[in-house]
């Protein structure tokens, strides 16, 4: 449906570099034309050295908020008034929303996966064991929600054992879960998997165009107890998750977490209840078109 621009149209948008390939705009759109919501959703190329003007455009162009995505995440805090205490925690903001000229710094990463994980695999983490690989900006939302919703030990195993380590040191030193980091070899994972529910994918091995890829994972130790997640959603179901399902566990795609990240912002601007379906379907349809 076109969305039709007045003179009262309240703008939303999109902060990164690139933005090309961002499934947000369909989304968002999609749901502000579903509950005809005079409202739009632009993405803007911003360059790493324009991102201070950017924010201050915020204000000067009276947007209503935006979504801040690579490489912007972390280097946005200095620019805000505000920080929520998630987007704190992860040191990252993917949503700025904008009340009277002041910008709060929102982190809906976290919360969306959490949402996915209930309303898409009907899990819930706590008390639960969890892995979780990679450790990066994408891993410590994750880690951070699931320490927050009750999971109990959260062991990481990273490329790069340092920052595994780090993440860990961290979640250990402001949360209440117990963080590790373990070795990302096959006899290490396999050890761990024994006493852990969840499993969560977040580094881009995997990812279109290289979607023949997978992260080296002892599949065989994987069964029906167990969720695996992957937080790439292009494609939906990575050689990783193909995998993790033919050994017996459930899967769950990134589309979920894309999904929910996409509603609470909306609901955020907004102050209405998402669309889940339409924005659902919004997000099939750019599956399908690329
Ligand atoms: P994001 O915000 O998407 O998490 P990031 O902060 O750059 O992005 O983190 C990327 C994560 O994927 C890191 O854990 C990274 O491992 P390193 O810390 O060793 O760099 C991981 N990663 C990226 N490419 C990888 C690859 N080819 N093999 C294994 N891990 C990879």
């Amino acid at each position: 449906m076109q969305v039709k621009i007045k003179g009262t149209t309240k703008i939303c948008g999109l902060f990164g570099y690139p933005v090309e390939h961002s499934f947000s705009p369909a989304m968002q759109n999609a749901a502000f034309s579903s509950l005809l919501l005079d409202f739009v959703y632009v993405p803007f190329t911003v360059a790493p050295g324009d991102l201070a003007q950017a924010v201050r455009a915020v204000r000067a162009l009276n947007l209503v908020g935006v979504n801040v995505t690579v490489p912007h995440k972390e280097k946005v805090l200095p620019f805000l008034d505000e920080l929520t205490p998630e987007a704190q925690l992860t040191g990252a903001v993917n949503t700025i929303v904008h009340i009277e000229g002041r910008l709060v710094g929102h982190n809906t990463d976290g919360a969306g996966f959490l949402r996915a994980l209930r309303e898409e695999a009907g899990f819930s983490p706590a008390g639960k064991n969890v892995l979780v690989l990679g450790a990066g900006g994408a891993a410590r939302a994750v880690a951070v929600a699931l320490a927050g919703a009750g999971a109990q030990e959260i062991s990481i195993a990273n490329r790069t054992a340092q920052r595994a380590q780090e993440l860990a040191r961290e979640l250990n030193e402001r949360t209440p879960a117990k963080a590790r980091a373990i070795f990302w070899s096959a006899r290490h994972l396999g050890e761990v998997l024994g006493n852990v529910q969840l499993i969560v994918q977040t580094t881009p091995v995997g990812m279109t165009p290289g979607r023949e890829q997978c992260p080296s994972f002892p599949f065989h130790c994987l069964g029906r107890e167990h969720l695996v997640c992957d937080l790439i959603y292009n494609p939906p179901m990575t050689k990783f998750l193909e995998r993790a399902r033919e050994a017996g566990a459930a899967v769950s795609s990134g589309l979920g977490m894309l999904l929910h990240q996409g509603a609470l912002a909306f609901e955020l601007w907004t102050g209405k209840n998402a669309p889940l379906e339409v924005m659902r379907r919004a997000l099939l349809e750019q599956l399908q078109e690329r």
